[in-house]
């Protein structure tokens, strides 16, 4: 058996780690099909906990339910995008037997118009009726997933709530499944730009527990035949904290311990995985969500990593030698980076696993 992990962003994990019922409310959407509420979903979390795994889930469920699935990450055109693969599907539709089965359609490249001109606007309105008629005759219906809606272009993303709501008044079958982050998410629901959608579901998706994860490790290492220990996979869940990304980095190298260790994986090599893990980590996640950080940027997540845990803004005013409303602007911006989030009133943390760690192990030049 091949290894069996995925760290890698978006990919499948072989085990989908604390997320169960997490669907049930889309799922019972699927069966009663328009106007459901769990039809109407936004999925926010950190940096790799798992939202763009979390939609394709829900498109997976939704293909097996003999649903049509559109697929799009809000680049400038994604509305654009939508609209031409519901053009295509409703082509498919047509040529085939009746009864034949929907497929995913996602189109290459993009378009560099950001919004639609009128005369398309209506256009992409009567596609989408004339598609979501068809659909409903198959008693099926049309799922449209946008990814990294934090990036979303403001008058294109009400544009789209706009329709759908359309859609959704006429009685027809459509789904909407957004993901982001979570702090601009509230700000894009705040700002007021579609109305509609702060009657989403919102799912917060947090890091699962370590126990789920000990339970996962045992049973995708037993399948395989290799032996892992209750005591060293104990030892390698806590190592993930729970959180997705290194649950498939721990997997991943104790994998390869494993293939070459055939007398079995020991405590040295659960060390060495978790350590390649950790290092992985920290370039993948890390030092990406780090490199548009300015030295300022820096000097006030330097001064968070001082505490152990949640930090006060006055406490990083003071250690910064920050105003108070320079403080306010830096940690909007890092908020908006996803580098850290609110945790309580006048409060920060840091939003991504071993980004404290980091900052204390790789202290600032001055
Ligand atoms: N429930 C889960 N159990 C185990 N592994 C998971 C789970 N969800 C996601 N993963 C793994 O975690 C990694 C990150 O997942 P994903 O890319 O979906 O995160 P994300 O929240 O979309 O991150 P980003 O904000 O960077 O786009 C992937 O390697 C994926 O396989
Ligand atoms: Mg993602």
């Amino acid at each position: 058996m091949e290894n069996p992990f995925r760290p890698t962003a978006g990919a499948t994990p072989p085990d989908l780690v604390g997320r169960g019922g997490v669907l049930d409310e889309f799922a019972y959407g699927l069966r009663i099909g328009s106007g459901a509420p769990g039809l109407l979903t936004i999925f926010t979390g950190a940096r790799g906990i798992g939202k763009t795994v979390m939609l394709g889930a829900a498109e997976d469920l939704a293909l097996n339910n003999g649903w049509a699935v559109v697929s799009e990450t809000a680049t400038g055109g994604f509305v654009g995008r939508i609209g031409e693969s519901m053009r295509r599907i409703t082509n498919d539709l047509g040529d085939g037997p009746t009864g034949r089965r929907v497929t995913a359609v996602s189109v290459a490249g993009f378009s560099v118009t950001t919004q639609l001109a009128p005369e398309e606007q209506v256009d992409w309105r009567a596609r989408g009726v004339a598609l979501l008629r068809l659909l409903a005759q198959r008693g099926t219906g049309l799922i449209i997933t946008v990814d990294e809606i934090h990036a979303a272009d403001r008058a294109e993303l009400s544009q789209l709530a706009a329709d759908v709501q359309h859609f959704i008044r006429e009685g027809l079958p459509v789904g909407l499944i957004f993901a982001g982050l979570p702090a601009a998410v509230s700000d894009l629901l705040n700002e007021g730009v579609a109305t509609f959608l702060r009657r989403a579901d919102r799912i917060d998706l947090h890091a699962a527990s370590i126990t789920e994860v000990e339970r996962s490790f045992t049973e995708t290492f037993a399948g395989a035949g290799m032996t892992l220990t209750a005591e060293l996979a104990k030892a390698a869940a806590e190592a993930t904290g729970g959180y997705p990304f290194l649950i498939q980095l721990v997997g991943y190298f104790l994998w390869q311990e494993a293939e070459s260790a055939p007398q079995g994986l020991d405590s040295a090599a659960t060390a060495r995985a978790v350590a390649a893990a950790r290092r992985r980590n920290e370039r993948v996640v890390i030092e990406a969500a780090l490199s548009t950080a300015s030295g300022r940027d820096r000097d006030f997540l330097q001064a968070m990593s001082e505490d152990p845990g949640a930090s006060s803004t006055t406490d990083i005013g003071r250690r910064t030698g920050m105003r108070p409303n320079a403080v306010g602007n830096y940690r909007t911006r890092l908020i908006d980076a996803g580098l850290i989030e609110p945790a309580g009133y006048g409060l920060v943390d840091f939003a991504i696993p071993g980004l404290r760690e980091y900052m204390t192990s790789h202290p600032a030049k001055n």
